[in-house]
């Protein structure tokens, strides 16, 4: 019997484990290999315990590289560098239920910048904390690691989360992109696959990686 089609996954390598001495390269190199987007993991030392990089070198490296721009701010408070993320380039701006006293206010603001909308969930962030918001998300970001480092175990117990997401955003009736972000390699792509999970944010298993290309499919669910 035929199955139902859902669309391809899309791939979104973090710049995060790339090396940093050659971004724009590193960056050109997943694109030439066939990633969707660039994640872009921006981590501020407060939010999270690690600092990465801001909207200097986003804007650097847009000269660079076509692919969307899929940029996480791990970065508390968010709102006062929205409008530096949108003109450096970035085409989905994710923030934190955490990152602010007013998650709505945030998201109205990054679609008023003409960008997408996302919004993270920490392990602990329960999927109750978008219910109400769900008309002003494009894409929601399962974290599957603890923010801040690459190169995590993935967090299986959050499986369900997803799952559970996936009822509520094919009950909403309308594209929102179910992102899965932490210690992604191809057997937890294919859990998190099958849990609902649509969009793939890997780090260290593209870029640790000596064929990126590989890495990349070898992510991807198996046609048929
Ligand atoms: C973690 C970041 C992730 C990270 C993923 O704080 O949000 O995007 O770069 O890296 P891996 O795939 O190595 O877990
Ligand atoms: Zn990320």
């Amino acid at each position: 019997m035929l199955q139902p089609r859902r669309p391809p996954v899309i791939v979104a390598p973090s710049l995060l484990a790339a090396d940093f001495s050659r971004l724009a390269e590193e960056a050109k190199a997943v694109e030439a290999a066939g990633a969707d987007w660039l994640h872009l993991d921006v981590m501020d030392g407060h939010f999270v315990p690690n600092i990465s990089f801001g909207p200097l070198v986003l804007r650097a490296l847009r000269r660079h590289v076509r692919l969307p721009f899929d940029v996480h701010l791990m970065i508390a408070p968010a709102d006062p560098f929205l409008d530096d993320f949108a003109a450096a380039g970035a085409d989905h701006i994710t923030v934190h239920v955490e990152a602010g006293p007013h998650l709505h206010r945030s998201l109205q603001r990054i679609r008023g910048l003409g960008k997408a909308a996302g919004v993270a969930l920490n392990p602990a962030t329960p999927v109750e904390s978008v219910a109400y918001v769900l008309d002003a998300i494009d894409l929601v970001n399962v974290m599957t690691v603890n923010p801040g480092f690459g190169g995590q175990k993935f967090l299986a117990g959050q499986l369900p989360k997803i799952a559970a997401l996936r009822r509520m955003i094919d009950a909403a009736g309308r594209r929102i992109a179910l992102e899965v972000d932490g210690g992604i390699d191809p057997a937890s792509a294919r859990a998190a696959v099958e849990a609902g999970a649509d969009t793939l944010v890997a780090g260290t298993a593209i870029y640790a990686a000596a064929d990126y290309a590989g890495a990349i499919a070898a992510l991807r669910p198996a046609a048929g």
